[in-house]
């Protein structure tokens, strides 16, 4: 890198902005739907507000309400399912999952008024969605179908739950197009990297290799492994990661899902699990510890990323380089669901493609990797 006396003397301000106090429009996944399904209320903490997760003992289905009482504002996740209906501690007042009130056993009537918030939910790759909107509409898009999710070829989900504090969850979809943190961060190695966003889907494209200089126990342990990733962000928080990893000459095939909900305007909760294609050859124990041997390494990659955040200032104009990804692009992708449906442009869903240039990037990554891997060896000599 130059400096050239075109370079002025101007000092760079960083423009922080303010975390959005409104929260994205779209699905969100609150976890695994076994979790749910344990005839218990669950308590949520999301999108400025406390929601109660119940299944109906009547038709198995899982509901979403307001936590609070709209009789004296007790707290439902601490009553009991009763039937289709979530029963408040404080009264015995029921909720059905339509956020009508079933049933007041020591009363003559049920106010007719007596209606509380139901969220829209969805059940999908053995996951509870829920539909945020400001404005009250209807969802206007889908999640996808995991192929093979649910088979005997695949395992079933490993599942982690982190609360990230001091971070809007942006920070997390930025990842999504920041080419160059893989290296110095995951210690992976990009060598192609492409992003395409179109309508509410973001993508990432990706191969890379391990660092061979840094050995973190990622990759099935193969310095010359492989890993070819497309990673589509589904709206603002759900990402579906294909993954192909050839190492030690066999390839296994992973999807990673990376998730996340709001919990306040500074506050997120992150989810991430996987699946893998189980390999013929090996028990359905051995498949399972190689998901989990899988999913520690994710692990430790958003450990990476959440040490970042929480040290790092909030960017509206971050300086780039030619060799960093679209970032204000996906931001702008991003916007239409911080934004009335009305006022989403077309700005924000056309098509749009852009592949890093990565030439000057692995030439100096990899001069760097031989320089320590050099350094290490003498160290051992
Ligand atoms: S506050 Fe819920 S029943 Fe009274
Ligand atoms: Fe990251």
């Amino acid at each position: 890198m130059t400096v050239t006396d075109t370079d002025t003397e101007e000092v760079r301000i960083i423009e922080s902005g303010k975390n959005p106090e409104r929260f994205a429009r779209g699905w969100h996944c609150l976890g695994l739907l076994k979790t749910f399904q344990d005839g218990k209320p669950h308590q949520i903490e999301a999108f400025g507000t406390s929601l109660v997760v119940f299944q109906s003992e009547t038709d198995g289905s899982i509901n979403v309400l307001d936590a609070y009482c709209r009789h004296m504002g007790g707290n439902l996740a601490h009553g009991s399912v009763k039937g289709d209906s979530i029963a408040c501690p404080f009264h015995d007042w029921r909720w059905n999952g339509k956020g009508r009130c079933s049933g007041i056993p020591y009363a003559r009537r049920v106010p007719p008024v007596a209606k509380t918030r139901a969220w829209t939910t969805l059940e999908r790759n053995g996951q509870l969605f829920v539909w945020h909107d400001p404005q009250g509409n209807p969802p206007n898009v889908d999640i996808p179908e995991i192929e093979g999710y649910g088979t005997d070829e695949w395992t079933d989900w490993t599942w982690n739950v982190q609360l990230v504090t001091g971070s809007h969850c942006r920070e997390i979809v930025d990842n999504n197009v920041d080419m160059a943190h893989f290296f110095y961060v995951h210690y992976a190695f990009p060598r192609f990297f492409k992003n395409v966003f179109e309508g509410h889907v973001a993508t990432q494209f990706m191969n890379s290799t391990p660092r061979q200089d840094i050995v973190t126990g990622t990759s099935y342990d193969d310095p010359n492994s492989t890993l070819s990733s497309e990673a589509s962000y589904f709206g603002p928080s759900y990402m579906i990661d294909k993954l192909v990893n050839v190492a030690n000459g066999v390839t296994v095939e992973t999807i990673l899902i990376n998730s996340h909900y709001p919990v306040s305007p500074d506050s997120f909760v992150l989810q991430y699990g996987a699946i893998v294609k189980k390999l013929p050859d090996l028990s359905d124990e051995e498949n399972a510890q190689m998901a989990d041997k899988f999913v520690d390494g994710v692990t430790l990659g958003f450990e990476q990323d959440v040490e970042i955040w929480k040290n790092k200032a909030r960017i509206d104009n971050p300086l780039l380089t030619e060799e960093d990804g679209p970032v204000y692009q996906q931001r702008r992708w991003y916007e239409q669901f911080y934004v009335d449906i009305e006022d989403v442009t077309d700005d924000m869903t056309k098509r749009f493609e852009f592949e890093v240039d990565t030439t000057r990037a692995v030439q100096s990554w990899e001069a760097e990797v031989a320089e320590n891997l050099k350094l290490k060896q003498a160290q051992q000599v």
